[in-house]
């Protein structure tokens, strides 16, 4: 039995059998998983805003170096056409569709896929800045017919704060924008528009403000996202590690690098998002980790603390990078590629064997060190 236990492999066998079933592999962690149910698309690694905090864009993001390198994920960005061709391949199997980037409408045929995902009868989701969504005319109309179940728009604080991170006008841009997407929605239920608002030192204190105007707007949510970030420590044992494992020169979660904000920051985060809960019920606001105060104190303070200590992303929800690449792990978190949408089908490459390595890696460490500040274990996805 290789060194497995009777209990493990008993484990192992069930969860096969329930896997085929009902999708359960990621309880089980079975080098294979379940159907492909959910699929998330970066149409690209372009964006026209460049926010400090972002791993792209930020203050060490990626993007502006891959880009001047010529990198792959860049100058071989997937066609409209090919990604047509994925999906006709996951039609009937694949029920979600999430689409972000960098900022998802910064190609102008974001629009198309949305619409042939939908004609496939696919739901779909996207993250977006806002700023971009009525570049042409008849956007807004078109994302409003096609089979859009949410649409997450990104405000950063009220509009100085979000101005200074997101560039002068930017949030008229984007209000102004929603307000008029929102009104051809008309009675219906769907899209739900929620706010993402990544906490960040700006909005302390004025956390009350984003739901203000998230209401004004006409939003039906918002959504704080505590910060995700690494220090210079973690970022270094994490790239050994995934050396160690599969051999790779990876250093991603350099871009995640930022000043570690600390305990007392902590509190003060968590404090201040459980009074605006409090203080909006019943409308929906939610905080992502939902961590009361000494767990914030640790997460802002503490690159071992983790919320959870294992990640099922592997068994349920790949990322199609704009290069091909298909990898299991958002955010340049894990680079690891299970394989090319060129080269092989994605259901093929699911179950292939790179995928099978990593979710075996993965299991026997629970997690990488930079997993700890990954949305992948502090936000439950729901597109
Ligand atoms: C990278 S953006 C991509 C989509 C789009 N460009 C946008 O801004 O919404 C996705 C989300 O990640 C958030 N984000 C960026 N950097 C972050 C960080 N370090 N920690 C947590 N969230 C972050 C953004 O605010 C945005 O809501
Ligand atoms: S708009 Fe989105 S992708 Fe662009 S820099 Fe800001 S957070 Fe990053
Ligand atoms: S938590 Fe780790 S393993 Fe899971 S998706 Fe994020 S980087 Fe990948």
């Amino acid at each position: 039995m290789d060194g497995m236990s009777l209990r493990e492999a008993r484990t192992r066998v069930i969860g096969r059998g329930l896997r085929a079933r009902d999708g359960l592999s990621h309880l089980f962690r079975t080098p294979e998983a379940g159907p492909l149910r959910t699929l998330n698309i970066e149409m690209t690694i372009l964006c026209n805003l460049r926010c400090p905090m972002c791993w792209w864009y930020g203050t060490n993001g990626v993007a502006p170096t891959l880009i001047r390198n010529g990198d792959p994920l860049w100058s071989k960005q997937l066609t409209k056409d090919e990604i047509f061709r994925i999906l006709d391949g996951v039609r009937g199997e694949v029920e979600h569709l999430h689409l972000s980037g960098a900022e998802t409408f910064a190609r102008a045929d974001t629009i198309e896929v949305l619409e042939y995902a939908s004609r496939l009868g696919m739901t779909c989701s996207f993250t977006t800045n806002g700023t971009l969504l009525d570049s042409r005319p008849g956007w807004l109309e078109r994302i409003a017919a096609a089979r859009v179940r949410t649409i997450v728009v990104s405000i950063d604080g009220p509009e100085d704060v979000h101005d200074a991170i997101r560039g002068q006008g930017m949030f008229r841009k984007t209000t102004e924008t929603i307000r008029r997407l929102i009104a051809l929605r008309g009675d219906r239920t769907t899209p739900l528009f929620a706010v993402n608002s990544t906490v960040t030192s700006g909005i302390l204190g004025r956390m009350n403000e984003v739901v203000e105007t998230a209401r004004s707007v006409g939003f039906d949510e918002v959504r704080f996202q505590h910060l995700w970030f690494a220090d210079p420590a973690t970022a270094l044992v994490h790239a050994q590690a995934l050396k160690a494992d599969f051999g790779i020169e990876d250093h991603g979660a350099d871009a995640h690098v930022m000043p570690v904000p600390g305990a007392e920051y902590g509190r003060r985060v968590a404090r201040e998002l459980r009074e605006v809960q409090r203080r909006n019920f019943p409308y929906r606001v939610d905080v992502r980790p939902n961590l009361n105060e000494e767990q914030a104190a640790r997460y802002y303070s503490d690159l071992n603390y983790s919320v959870v200590g294992h990640c099922s992303r592997p068994w349920g929800n790949p990322t199609i990078k704009a290069s091909g690449e298909v990898v299991f792990c958002p955010d340049q978190w894990i680079s690891y590629s299970i394989g090319n949408v060129r080269d092989a089908p994605i259901e093929q490459l699911w179950n292939g064997d790179k995928a099978r390595t990593f979710r075996e890696k993965l299991d026997a460490r629970g997690l990488y060190p930079g997993c700890v500040r990954c949305c992948a274990i502090n936000v439950d996805f729901r597109g």
